[in-house]
């Protein structure tokens, strides 16, 4: 039996997709290869020496969904694919409501067909309302702020139904902190398309000389130092999450959520400092205006996760920044410093 992975060639699915072929999983990646790059399902099978199918389809495209799970014998599905950047949600809707949506609609509507009904699904904190007690819990009140995050709280939604209208459904919904941090190897990390929206990478190309400072987004806040306050939680960390998802899923039927964070905050210029102890070399800033959207304080309340999942984040934030200048230093331009890879069907043996 085999796991799908929807978007497993992202920046999270490619971490689980080790994680799961390490655990000597079989599975098959669904990608579109629009925000990643085929060159991390080539590296994840050289890192596990394992091979799986990759192929690439939109989830939009029904014919292409169902033949997928035809040919397949899929016990459970991951679901990463989705379009996730906070910013370009606000400009441009329509296009994330499409996605988003209609892709994980295509997808249910097949799994439902073939009889698969179980589903790990990629969630986000962003789901919160600004008014959440911190450290949040999962029973806090739920009241995304911006497109994106209102995709994500409506797909829990949609899923909610479906298990109240077929209890047969097993369903874990994994609301992520702030994932940052990379493979021990080096080999794969977060390779963002453009301009950085988030801290980490951001920070990283200016360790790299990519770009020239980082502007921190206000020291205004009611915080220790002015600065915003997160949860970053290391991607692997993240990724053995969702393999203690997927078996919590099979045991039992089950619709249940999870805060997948640390349970422990920094501040932006903490993690600066974190990041210049790591690269050992200064990390140019300038403090500038607030960013819209951004609260003071966000990090998880983490004991649900680890009653239910027996599972806790253990990377501390030295560690998580050592990896990512180790991702960074040897691949200063992401994967595209690679040749366009016709080969990922030979290594992972698609
Ligand atoms: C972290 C802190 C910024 C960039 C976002 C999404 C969320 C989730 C994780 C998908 C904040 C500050 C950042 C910069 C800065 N993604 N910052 N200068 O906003 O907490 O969460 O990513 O699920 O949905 O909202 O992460 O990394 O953008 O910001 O000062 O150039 O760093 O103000 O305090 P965020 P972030």
């Amino acid at each position: 039996m085999t796991i799908l992975v929807t978007g497993g060639a992202g920046y999270i699915g490619s971490h689980t997709c080790v994680e799961l072929l390490n655990k000597g999983y079989d599975i098959i990646v669904a990608d579109n290869f629009s925000n990643s790059h085929p060159e991390s399902l080539k590296r994840a099978a050289e890192l596990t020496g394992r091979l799986f199918r990759v192929v690439q389809l939109d989830l939009q495209d029904k014919c292409q969904v169902e033949e997928l799970f035809s040919e397949n014998e899929i016990e459970s599905v991951i679901h990463f694919a989705a379009f996730k950047a906070v910013g370009e949600s606000m400009k441009n809707p329509l296009k994330y409501y499409q996605n988003n949506l209609a892709g994980t609609m295509v997808l249910l509507e097949a799994m439902d067909r073939f009889n698969v009904k179980k589903l790990v699904f990629s969630s986000s904190a962003t789901v919160y309302g600004k008014e959440a007690d911190i450290p949040i819990a999962e029973k806090e009140e739920i009241g995304a702020a911006n497109p994106y995050g209102r995709t994500k709280q409506m797909i829990e939604e949609m899923l909610n139904d479906l298990f109240q209208s077929d209890p047969k459904w097993s369903i874990a919904v994994l609301r992520y902190f702030n994932p940052i941090g990379a493979h021990k190897s080096g080999r794969i990390g977060e390779d963002p398309s453009g301009i950085p929206n988030n801290l980490l990478p951001y920070i990283a190309q200016v360790a790299i000389g990519r770009r020239d400072q980082l502007i921190i987004h206000g020291d205004d806040y009611e915080t220790k130092d002015g600065t915003g306050i997160r949860d970053y939680i290391h991607v692997v960390d993240l990724a053995k999450g969702h393999l203690k998802a997927l078996e919590k899923i099979s045991y039992t039927p089950i619709y249940e959520t999870y805060n997948l964070g640390t349970g422990k905050g920094y501040s932006v210029l903490e993690v600066v400092e974190a990041f210049q102890r790591a690269c050992g070399r200064p990390i140019p800033y300038t403090i500038g205006t607030r960013r819209a959207g951004d609260s003071a304080v966000c990090y998880a309340d983490a004991t649900k996760a680890k009653n239910e999942l027996n599972w806790a984040a253990a990377i501390e934030i030295d560690e998580m920044c050592e990896d990512i200048w180790r991702w960074q230093q040897q691949n200063p331009e992401g994967y595209a410093s690679v040749e366009e890879t016709a080969g990922v069907k030979e290594a992972t043996g698609a």
